[in-house]
């Protein structure tokens, strides 16, 4: 054998060598990159073994640059093995990226973005927030003083029944007679802010709020509420009036209307429920009221010196009513087609 055929023989194994394992990169497949291996590296019938019976046939004076040859071709062999080994075991993600076709078109990454509920609520947030109320937050789980006691909600009360609320069954908590619930309104919020913060208070809260309501188009278990509190001196109904108006019309448009009609909350006195016409219909929007005297005095305040005026909103009622949803349990089935209009 010449030497000129033993070195053609040797390049060939080497370009088709490249070529398969560059195949097993391709398909990031170690079962194929296995195969070329033993087909090309295999001790005892592999390809460059076979080739390496040539190194006895080409004549004696060619065969130092035929064996240097040879031991360059075999070293390239198993850089090339090493080479996919890496790649394919870096994962998927470099064997691809190693073998990017930029001419295909690209791969859109599908982006999620914020809930409908939560931007209603951070767009609530900030017009408060330009009204001078700031953001606070309370638990979720609460203890019947916040939810009820404070509120002047006596225990005998009907608000308190077990079939209304959502009880946990765990042991007592400091207050009141022990009994933990998920909270049933955010008006929680205004006694945990008056019991650690004197007067001026300006606050808003919006959150979670939990019912065991039977699910219909305007009935959830779990819905969201905004809830208002100033407390200050010379705090009146117009001041309240005032403010719902200012929100209404800066969420749902300069021509809203805002109506009270009589109502009652054992935590405000006098009590309203709070109307918006918007699109020729009056929309009942949630309560409000001035501060309860008695609530006032339950967090160590003087109503002698001090008055105020609370509200809580449904924020899925103002955000249906904005974008006209019409059953707020598209707003939780994580339907992303529904999802993906807002
Ligand atoms: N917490 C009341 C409710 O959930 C709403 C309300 C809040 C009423 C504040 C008056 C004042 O129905």
């Amino acid at each position: 054998m010449s030497l000129n055929d033993f070195i053609k023989q040797l390049d060939d194994l080497v370009e088709s060598a490249s070529k398969q394992f560059e195949d097993a990169i391709h398909q990031v497949d170690h079962q194929v990159l296995e195969e070329t291996r033993i087909e090309y590296l295999g001790a005892k019938s592999g390809k460059l073994k076979e080739a390496q019976k040539g190194l006895g046939k080409v004549a004696k004076e060619d065969k130092p640059v035929a064996g240097k040859r040879f031991n360059e071709v075999k070293t390239r062999l198993e850089e090339l093995f090493q080479s996919a080994a890496d790649t394919i075991t870096g994962g998927g993600k470099k064997g691809k990226a190693e073998t990017l076709d930029v001419t295909l078109p690209g791969v859109r990454p599908r982006l999620g973005h914020i809930h409908p509920i939560t931007q209603t609520i951070d767009e609530l947030k900030d017009i408060m927030g330009r009204l001078g109320f700031s953001a606070v937050e309370g638990p979720e789980i609460e203890d019947d003083w916040h939810n009820f006691e404070a509120l002047n909600i006596p225990l005998e009360h009907p608000a308190r029944d077990p079939l209304d609320n959502f009880y946990l069954n765990i042991a007592a908590s400091s207050h009141g007679g022990g009994n933990q619930l998920l909270r049933s309104q955010t008006s929680t919020v205004q006694i945990r802010v008056m019991e650690n913060k004197q007067p001026p208070i300006r606050i808003v809260s919006l959150g979670r709020v939990y019912r065991p309501d039977e699910i219909d188009a305007t009935h959830y278990a779990m819905f969201h509420q905004i809830e208002g509190l100033l407390v200050d001196t010379n705090v009146t109904m117009a001041d309240l009036k005032y403010v719902l108006r200012l929100f209404a019309s800066s969420y749902l448009g300069e021509d809203v209307e805002i109506r009270f009609r009589p109502s009652f909350f054992p935590f405000t006195e006098p009590s309203v429920e709070v109307d918006m016409r918007w699109q020729d219909t009056w929309l009942e929007f949630g309560g409000a009221g001035m501060v309860d005297p008695n609530v006032l005095k339950a967090v160590g305040y003087d109503p002698e010196e001090v008055t105020g005026f609370a509200f809580g909103l449904g924020v899925e009622r103002l955000c249906m009513r904005r974008h006209g949803i019409n059953d707020i349990r598209y707003l939780y089935d994580s339907n992303t087609k529904f999802l993906a209009q807002f």
